[in-house]
């Protein structure tokens, strides 16, 4: 067992930041036409999702109401993603877009945190083109927004730069605001520990560290008595879920627990790192009925040289055999991934394996990335990058074989019974009903809104590529 890492924000911290937003919402109010509506922008994962939730209760409590668009608000937030290139040069174009909205709204506060933010080479280009930018902070001090927002509306000179490079704490008893919504994300750890060659995220979020069990069981109780019938538990890699505890508590021991939550019907988690995927684990799917039969076990690549080079930690060989002792314990299981091409290095050959391991394992679905150079990473300094036509080639390859996969697979659902927690109304078709099956196929059917929070039987009479259409038994 390690010893324990993990530190908590004390809760004088908390109480302290609540303090300002008191004041914030007397000092915001004093001015009504100034400082009445907020809009977030969210990029990235769920874990940038969860942090826009708990900005949003702060505003809340501030008294500001959320605008329609960035026209329409006083403070603007971007809460950015620095994965890939992509995601970042969205955020710079829209920062650019915000400049003319500046220019007519003086009073307009405009913030940047986020993953891209931890990054000292992003934060000096924000201060050279983006000088109208307020306010910059990052992924381990976002709870003191309300001290940040509070020090630049008092000083309201420059832009305020706060973002700290620490191994990063835990936070608990946020405001947070949450849609009511039959099916939550519950973060359970944060940070990374793996350092895979190509990722910024160890760099964005720092060290790997755990929640208490009773903090994530007082969450999900609170989230069953708003009507949450599922939750999927987060962490970039739950399987060392508990390695920062001083007493033996796992991921497997998670599971369990909260199988036992009273009201909480199915139970998600993502994502396993096939390295540290414990049989203890595949047993709990196996067994504990909340447990759901879908398993995101990202590949990466199928190839064990490039997998090496990515330091991934297994093999080609390791990952099928993982897969086979997955099916052989795991009745109807469904399997998905993340898969990139195009790492530096990769030859056609190593391509080759990748289909190759595609062909064998049969995903219900995957994400599917193009690599891109992240400064500071491992990567980024190897040699033989590849030219990204080449890339390009590799991902339609790669797209049409999981997608003929994905299409065979649910047109093997025609006239099965499925079990399908109903989640709402469809988004297209308000006469429509959408749920999920256990393995996470979505499925549309006709029927009644009353059904919404039930787990009911529908046939499956018309699979499409990325759904599944039927009725209601
Ligand atoms: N912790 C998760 C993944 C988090 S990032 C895991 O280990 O599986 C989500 C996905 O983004 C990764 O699985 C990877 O496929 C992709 N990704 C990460 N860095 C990338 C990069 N530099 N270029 C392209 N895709 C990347
Ligand atoms: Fe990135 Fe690897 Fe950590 Fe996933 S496990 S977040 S891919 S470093
Ligand atoms: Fe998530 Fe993007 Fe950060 S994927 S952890 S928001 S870099």
């Amino acid at each position: 067992m390690s010893e324990r890492k993990s530190i908590k924000v004390k809760h004088e911290e908390i109480l302290r930041q609540q303090q300002f937003i008191n004041e914030l919402r007397t000092l915001l109010s004093e001015d009504e036409t100034k400082y009445k509506k907020y809009y977030i922008v969210t990029w990235g994962c769920q874990m940038n999702e969860h942090d826009s939730e708990n900005l949003t209760g702060m505003f809340d409590l501030m008294g500001l109401t959320p605008g329609e668009n960035e026209e329409d608000a006083d403070i603007i937030i971007y809460n950015t993603c620095a994965v890939r290139e992509n995601a970042e040069l969205k955020v710079y174009g829209n920062l650019s877009h915000l400049k003319k909205i500046k220019k007519i709204k003086e009073h307009l506060v405009i913030a940047v945190c986020g993953c891209m933010m931890q990054q000292s080479h992003i934060v000096d280009e924000i201060k050279k083109k983006y000088p109208h930018v307020s306010l910059v902070f990052g992924t381990h001090n976002l709870y003191k927004f309300p001290e940040l927002l509070t020090n630049f509306l008092s000083s309201n000179q420059g832009t305020l730069i706060d973002v700290w490079d620490i191994d990063g704490r835990i936070v608990e008893g946020l405001p947070t605001y949450r849609k009511k919504e039959v099916k939550s994300f519950v973060n359970i750890m944060y940070g990374c520990n793996n350092f895979c060659s190509y990722c910024i995220v160890p760099y964005t979020r720092g060290r790997e560290r755990s929640r208490e069990p009773k903090d994530i069981v007082t969450e999900v109780e609170s989230l069953v008595k708003d009507g949450v019938k599922e939750i999927t538990l987060l962490g970039q890699n739950v399987n060392s879920y508990g390695n920062t505890f001083e007493q033996s508590y796992t991921f497997a021991d998670l599971l369990k627990t909260l199988n036992d939550v009273d009201g909480i019907k199915r139970i998600r988690f993502m994502t396993s790192h096939p390295k540290d995927i414990s049989d203890d684990v595949i047993d709990a799917i196996a067994n504990l009925p909340k447990v759901c039969e879908s398993i995101h076990l990202p590949v990466q690549a199928g190839s064990t040289r490039v997998l090496k080079a990515m330091n991934r930690n297994y093999t080609k060989e390791d990952y099928l055999s993982l897969i086979k002792k997955i099916k052989s314990k795991i009745k109807d299981v469904a399997l998905t991934t993340d898969i990139m091409v195009g790492f530096p290095g990769e030859s056609e050959e190593d391509f080759l394996d990748t289909l190759d391991l595609i062909n064998e394992v049969r995903y219900d679905s995957a994400f599917m990335f193009i690599y891109s150079v992240r400064k500071g990473t491992v990567a980024e300094n190897m040699e033989n990058h590849i030219e990204e036509s080449v890339k390009k080639e590799r991902f339609h390859r790669l797209l049409e074989k999981t997608n003929e996969i994905a299409r065979e697979i649910n047109a093997s659902y025609k006239d099965k019974v499925v079990e399908v927690l109903v989640e709402g109304k469809s988004k297209k078709d308000p006469n429509i009903l959408t749920g999920r099956t256990r393995q996470n196929k979505l499925v549309n059917f006709k029927g009644d809104e009353s059904l919404i929070g039930d787990i009911i039987n529908i046939k499956v009479t018309d699979p499409k590529s990325f759904s599944l259409n039927g009725i209601v038994l």
